[in-house]
C-alpha cells in the first residue's frame, strides 16, 4: 500500500506549479525549496520500499517504520489538495469579478467582490498556512529517512535478489492421482483437444491456454492430463517446465533439451539445440505459469517449436493472466477455470482432514466440516490447506475456533493460500494496487458498478480518468487490467456491446485485500460500533463502511474520523448526519450516504473542501441541498438519483468548475436546472438533462453548449418554449456522444414542430445509439441516413400512425418500437419502399442489412403487418433482414400475422407474449406452425402460455 500511496503522490509533486507561491511570502518560507528536498528524500526512501513491505509483515518495528512514513505521506496529499483547492477558488472568484457574460445577476457581484476584499487577507494567513505544513513533513520526512538506516533494508536500485521474496513454487509433472476431485469434465475435454487428430486452424501446432484465479488448481488440472496414460502413449517426447517470472527463454529451451543441451549461454545456439531435439517429433510441452506478455520473448521460442516439432503437437500453458493467452493468440482453445463446487471442496478437505483417521472423528466433525468449507467458495487450494490445518486437531473447541475465526487470522490460510494472491499482487503496478485495494471497502459478494468504481479510484486521485483520451493511467484501462488478471469474477455485460458493466470479487480475494489493508479499510456493522467503538476505530482508517445503521441520525463517537477518506453507508437507513462529525471529517474525499432516509444534508458540509464524490442517491426524502456546496469547488461527482423529493439543485451549482459528472435521473420532481449549469464546462455526465421551456431563469437547453459532455446524454424537453433556434444554440453535433435520448414532454404545444426541433438536435456522426421518446411527427429528421454508426435505436409513444422507413438503416442492429397507439398497420414504407411495385424499377436492395434484433411492444392498436407480395418470386430482387436472429412481440393483442419474410430470415428465437391473435395462429402443432417449422427449422419459440 506504502509504494502504491508514494508512487502517485511522487507523480503530483513533480507537476507542481509554483507561481501561486510567489509574492507575498516568497521571502519568509521557501516553498519551492521545501518541496524539492521532500521530493528528493521522498525518492530514496522508494527504492527501499518493496524490501519494507515485505518485511512488515513479519517485523512490528518495520510496520510501525511504514505506517509513519504513510501517515506523513497522506498529510502531504491534503496540503497538496488544498493548495491545489485555493488555486481553483482563486480561478472561480476571478471569473466572478471579470463579470461572466452568460448570467449574473449585479446584485450577486456585488456580494462577490465584498467577499474579495475579505478573502484577500485570510488567503495570505491560509498560503502561510499551507507553507508551514509543509516545511513541518519535511522535516518529519527526514527523520523517518534517517530512521531507516536501522533496518538495513534491501535498495531496489543495487539490483540485489529480494531474500524474501515470496518463493514462487517450483512445480512438476509428479502427480498424487488420489487428491484430485471434480474436474473430471475439464479434464476429459482437455485430453481431447491433446489427443485431437489435427488441429482447427489446420497448423501442427496447437496452444492451449489454462487460466484462471491462483490456487484454483491449474497446475493440477494440467498434471492429470500429462501423466495420463493416452496422452503419455500419443506423444513422442513430453516436457514440463516451470516457467515462472521472470521469462528465461534460454532457461526454458535448455529444459526443452533435456539431456543434450548445450553449456553454453549463447542463445542461439540453446535455440539450434532445442530444435534438433525435437526435429520432427510429436512432443507435448508444459509451460507452467507463465506471466510474460511480451511478444517479442514469447516469439523467440516458439517459432523453432512451430518450425521443428511434427503433426499433432501441443503445448500447454498454464497463467493467470489472460493477456498471456491473448499475446499466445491461442483464445480460442483456452480452458477458463472457475470455482468448484462446495461437494468437490468438502471432499479435498475431508481427504486432507481425515485420511489418516478413523471414520468416528468424519462423522463427529461431519457438519462442522461443511461450515468450514463454504469459507473456502469453491478454491480447491482453500480446501486443501484448511484441510490440512484440521489434521491433528481433534477438540471440538479447536474446530469451533477456526470456524468463527476470520479466514485471514488463521496463519497457515495467510501464508498457504495467500501466496498465489501475493504473487499476482507483487506482479502490478503502484497505481492498479492502489486501485485493487480500494475494493475493500466493498462488503463481501458486492457487486461492483464499474462506472461507480472507477470515480471512485478518480475521487482517491489513483486514477485520473474514465477513458482512454487523456494521458496518465486510465480508470477503464485499470478495470480490464484487474479482470485480466483474475481479481475480479460474475461479470455482467452489456446485451449489445458486450463491455463488462459490473463484476464481484472472489470471497477469498476479498479477504486477500481486507488482510493487506487491515489497519486502514474497515467494515464496520451497527452492532459492532454500539459497543466499545473508538477502539474499533483504530488512528490508521481512512476508508469506512458502516452497515446496518437504522432510522435514527448519524454519530460515530469516536476521535479518529479526521483522517477518514472515505465514508459509506451500505443497507442502512439514517436519517441525518450528525453536523460535528462532519465538521470532524476534514480530508474526507468520498461520502456516500446512498439509499437512506436522509431529508437534508448539515450546511457545514461546506467545510469539506476535499470532496470530490458525494452520491445522495435513493434518499427518497430529501427536499434540498445546502447552498454550501456550491464551495467544494474539487466536487467531481455529484449523484442524486432517485432523489424523489427533490425539488431544485442550489442556485450556484455553476461554481462547481470541476464537477465532472452530475447524476439526477429518477427525481420526479427536479423540473428545471439552474442557469449557472451551463457554465460547467468541466462536465462529462449528465444522465438527463432538464430543458424547462417555460421558464427563461432556467438552464435552457442552448445552454448545453459549453458544457463538455461525452459519452451519453438524456434530454428531458418541457415546456412550449423550446423552438428551434434555441435548440440549435446547443450544437450538439460538436459533442462526443455516443448515446442520446430525447424525451419530449407529453402535452406540450412548443412553437416548433416536434421534428422541427429533432433536425435542430443533430447529433455526432459518430452516434451508436438514439433513444426518443413522444415524438409526434411522420416525417424522421433530416439527419437520420447520415448516421453510419447508429446501431441501436429506440422509438416509443408518440401518435404517429406511421412509421418511419428504417430499412434504410444501413447500420442498425437493434431496433425496439414501444407503445405506438396510433399504429394500426405496418406497411412496406417500413422497410423503406415506396409501395407494393416500386421496387421493381430500381436495382437490387437489401433492407435492414444488418439487422439482428427486432422489438415490438405494447402496440395495443397493431393489427396488420405488411409482406411484400412480390416478394416471393424466384427472380426477386430484394432481400430482407438477413441477419435477424430474434424477433419479439410483446403486448400486440390485435395483430393477426407475421408476413412471410420474417421466417425466411435466419431467425433463431421468436417470442410471442402477450399478442393472443398471434398465439392462436401460431400454436404448436398446427398448420401455420408445421408451415414455418418447414421453411425455418432452426427456429425457436417462446410463448406465455
Ligand atoms: C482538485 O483540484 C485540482 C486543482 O485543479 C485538480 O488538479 C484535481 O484533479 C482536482 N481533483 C479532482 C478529483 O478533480
Ligand atoms: C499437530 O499439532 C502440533 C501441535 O499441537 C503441531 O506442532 C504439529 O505441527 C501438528 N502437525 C500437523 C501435521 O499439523
Ligand atoms: C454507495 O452505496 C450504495 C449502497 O448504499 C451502493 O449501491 C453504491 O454502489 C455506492 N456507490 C459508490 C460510488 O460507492
Ligand atoms: C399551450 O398554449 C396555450 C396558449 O399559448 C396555453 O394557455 C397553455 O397553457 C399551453 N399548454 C401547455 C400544456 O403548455
Ligand atoms: C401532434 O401533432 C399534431 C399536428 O401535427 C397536433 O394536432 C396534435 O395535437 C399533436 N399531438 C400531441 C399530443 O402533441
Amino acid at each position: 500500500m506504502a509504494d502504491a500511496l508514494i508512487s502517485v503522490l511522487l507523480e503530483r509533486l513533480v507537476s507542481i506549479t509554483y507561481e501561486y507561491v510567489e509574492g507575498e511570502l516568497k521571502h519568509v518560507l521557501n516553498v519551492k525549496e521545501d518541496v524539492e528536498k521532500f521530493t528528493r528524500t521522498l525518492r530514496v526512501i522508494r527504492a527501499v520500499l518493496e524490501d519494507a513491505e515485505r518485511r512488515q509483515v513479519t517485523d512490528q518495528a518495520v510496520k510501525i517504520w511504514l505506517d509513519e512514513l504513510k501517515d506523513i505521506s497522506y498529510q502531504m496529499v491534503d496540503v497538496l489538495d488544498e493548495w491545489n483547492t485555493d488555486i481553483l477558488k482563486q480561478q472561480v472568484e476571478k471569473r466572478e469579478r471579470e463579470g461572466d457574460p452568460n448570467a449574473l445577476v449585479t446584485k450577486k457581484k456585488v456580494r462577490f467582490s465584498r467577499c474579495f476584499c475579505f478573502g484577500k487577507v485570510s488567503r495570505v494567513i491560509l498560503r502561510r498556512d499551507i507553507a508551514l505544513k509543509i516545511k513541518y513533513l519535511n522535516d518529519k520526512l527526514t527523520e523517518v529517512y534517517e530512521e531507516r538506516k536501522k533496518y538495513q533494508f534491501q535498495s531496489k536500485e543495487l539490483g540485489i535478489q529480494q531474500p524474501q521474496q515470496p518463493q514462487r513454487p517450483q512445480t512438476a509433472s509428479f502427480v498424487d492421482i488420489s487428491e484430485i476431485f471434480g474436474r473430471e469434465n475439464e479434464k476429459k475435454d482437455l485430453i481431447t483437444n491433446l489427443l485431437s487428430d489435427s488441429s482447427a486452424e489446420g497448423k501442427g501446432l496447437l496452444i492451449i491456454p489454462i487460466v484462471g484465479m491462483g490456487g484454483m488448481g491449474k497446475t493440477t488440472l494440467t498434471q492429470l492430463a500429462y501423466n495420463d496414460d493416452r496422452v503419455k502413449s500419443h506423444f513422442e517426447i513430453r516436457k514440463w517446465v516451470c516457467v515462472s517470472d521472470p521469462f528465461d527463454e534460454i532457461k526454458i529451451a535448455k529444459a526443452i533439451s533435456g539431456d543434450y543441451a548445450p553449456s553454453s549461454n549463447e542463445l542461439d545456439e540453446v535455440l539450434q539445440c532445442m530444435s534438433r531435439s525435437i526435429q520432427g517429433k510429436r512432443f507435448l510441452l508444459v509451460l507452467d505459469d507463465v506471466w510474460t506478455d511480451d511478444p517479442k520473448k514469447w516469439k523467440q521460442l516458439k517459432v523453432p517449436l512451430f518450425q521443428s516439432g511434427a503433426e499433432g503437437s501441443r503445448i500447454l500453458v498454464t497463467t493467470r493472466k489472460l493477456e498471456v493467452a491473448n499475446m499466445m493468440r491461442a483464445t480460442r482453445n483456452m480452458i477458463n477455470l472457475g470455482g468448484l463446487s462446495d461437494e468437490y471442496c468438502l471432499s479435498i478437505f475431508n481427504h486432507m482432514a481425515f485420511s489418516d483417521r478413523d471414520g468416528h472423528e468424519s462423522k463427529v466433525f461431519g457438519d462442522i466440516s461443511k461450515e468450514i468449507v463454504k469459507k473456502c467458495k469453491g478454491l480447491p487450494l482453500a480446501a486443501k490447506t484448511l484441510g490440512s490445518l484440521m489434521q491433528n486437531k481433534t477438540k471440538m473447541g479447536e474446530w469451533k475456533e477456526v470456524l468463527n475465526s476470520k479466514i485471514w487470522d488463521l496463519e497457515t490460510v495467510e501464508q498457504e493460500v495467500f501466496q498465489p494472491l501475493f504473487l499476482s499482487y507483487y506482479d502490478l503496478s503502484p497505481t492498479i494496487k492502489c486501485c485493487l485495494l480500494y475494493c475493500a471497502i466493498f462488503p463481501k459478494d458486492y457487486e461492483i458498478e464499474r462506472d461507480d468504481l472507477i470515480n471512485l479510484w478518480m475521487a482517491q486521485d489513483y486514477v485520473i480518468s474514465k477513458k482512454s483520451e487523456e494521458k496518465g493511467t486510465t480508470g477503464d484501462a485499470v478495470f480490464d487490467n484487474l479482470v485480466a488478471r483474475s481479481f475480479f469474477q460474475d461479470f455482467e455485460k452489456n446485451r449489445n456491446t458486450g463491455t463488462i458493466t459490473s463484476c464481484k470479487m472472489h470471497d477469498i480475494v476479498h479477504d486477500f485485500v481486507q488482510f493487506l489493508t487491515k489497519n486502514e479499510c474497515l467494515i464496520m456493522d451497527h452492532t459492532e460500533c454500539t459497543t466499545s467503538e473508538s477502539k474499533l476505530l483504530g488512528d490508521k482508517v481512512r476508508h469506512l463502511t458502516l452497515r446496518y445503521f437504522l432510522d435514527g441520525p448519524l454519530a460515530i463517537s469516536s476521535n479518529n474520523c479526521q483522517k477518514l477518506r472515505t465514508l459509506a453507508t451500505f443497507d442502512s437507513r439514517i436519517t441525518t448526519i450528525d453536523s460535528n462529525l462532519i465538521l470532524q471529517l476534514k480530508c474526507l474525499r468520498t461520502l456516500n450516504l446512498s439509499g437512506n432516509s436522509i431529508k437534508e444534508l448539515p450546511e457545514e458540509i461546506g467545510e469539506l473542501k476535499h470532496l470530490r464524490h458525494i452520491d445522495l442517491s435513493f434518499n427518497c426524502i430529501l427536499e434540498k441541498l445546502p447552498d454550501t456546496i456550491c464551495g467544494l469547488y474539487n466536487l467531481s461527482t455529484l449523484r442524486l438519483v432517485w432523489c424523489s423529493e427533490l425539488k431544485k439543485l442550489p442556485e450556484n451549482m455553476g461554481n462547481l468548475i470541476n464537477l465532472k459528472h452530475l447524476y439526477v435521473l429518477l427525481c420526479g420532481r427536479l423540473a428545471s436546472f439552474p442557469k449557472g449549469i451551463g457554465r460547467l464546462t468541466s462536465l462529462q455526465t449528465l444522465d438527463l438533462c432538464h430543458c424547462d421551456g417555460n421558464n427563461n431563469e432556467a438552464f435552457q437547453i442552448g445552454d448545453l453548449r459549453k458544457l463538455n459532455l461525452e459519452g451519453s446524454l438524456a434530454i428531458h424537453l418541457v415546456g412550449d418554449a423550446t423552438d428551434k433556434s434555441e435548440v440549435e444554440k446547443a450544437q450538439l453535433w460538436d459533442k462526443k456522444l455516443f448515446h442520446l435520448t430525447v424525451y419530449f414532454e407529453r402535452q406540450t404545444n412548443s412553437s416548433s414542430s416536434s421534428v422541427e426541433i429533432l433536425n435542430a438536435l443533430r447529433p455526432h456522426p459518430d452516434l451508436e445509439s438514439l433513444k426518443i421518446l413522444y415524438h409526434n411527427g411522420t416525417t424522421w429528421p433530416n439527419w437520420m441516413q447520415s448516421l453510419h454508426n447508429l446501431r441501436f435505436l429506440t422509438l416509443v409513444g408518440g401518435t404517429q400512425c406511421e412509421l418511419w422507413p428504417l430499412g434504410k438503416l444501413e447500420y442498425l442492429e437493434t431496433l425496439t418500437l414501444r407503445s405506438m397507439d396510433g399504429v394500426r398497420k405496418v406497411g412496406v414504407e417500413f422497410l423503406g419502399l415506396e409501395d407494393q411495385t416500386s421496387f421493381r424499377i430500381r436495382s437490387p436492395q437489401i433492407l435492414f442489412p444488418k439487422l439482428k434484433r427486432l422489438w415490438f411492444g405494447l402496440m395495443l392498436n397493431w393489427e396488420e403487418w405488411e409482406g411484400v407480395e412480390e416478394w416471393t418470386k424466384e427472380d426477386s430482387e430484394i432481400t430482407i433482414m438477413p441477419c435477424l436472429s430474434q424477433l419479439t412481440i410483446t403486448g400486440c393483442p390485435l395483430l393477426k400475422a407475421l408476413p412471410d419474410f420474417v421466417f425466411k430470415t435466419p431467425l433463431q428465437t421468436l417470442r410471442i407474449l402477450r399478442s393472443e391473435r398471434l398465439l392462436e395462429r401460431y400454436q404448436e402443432g398446427n398448420g401455420e406452425w408445421a408451415k414455418i417449422s418447414a421453411t425455418n427449422p432452426n427456429i425457436r419459440i417462446i410463448r406465455d402460455r
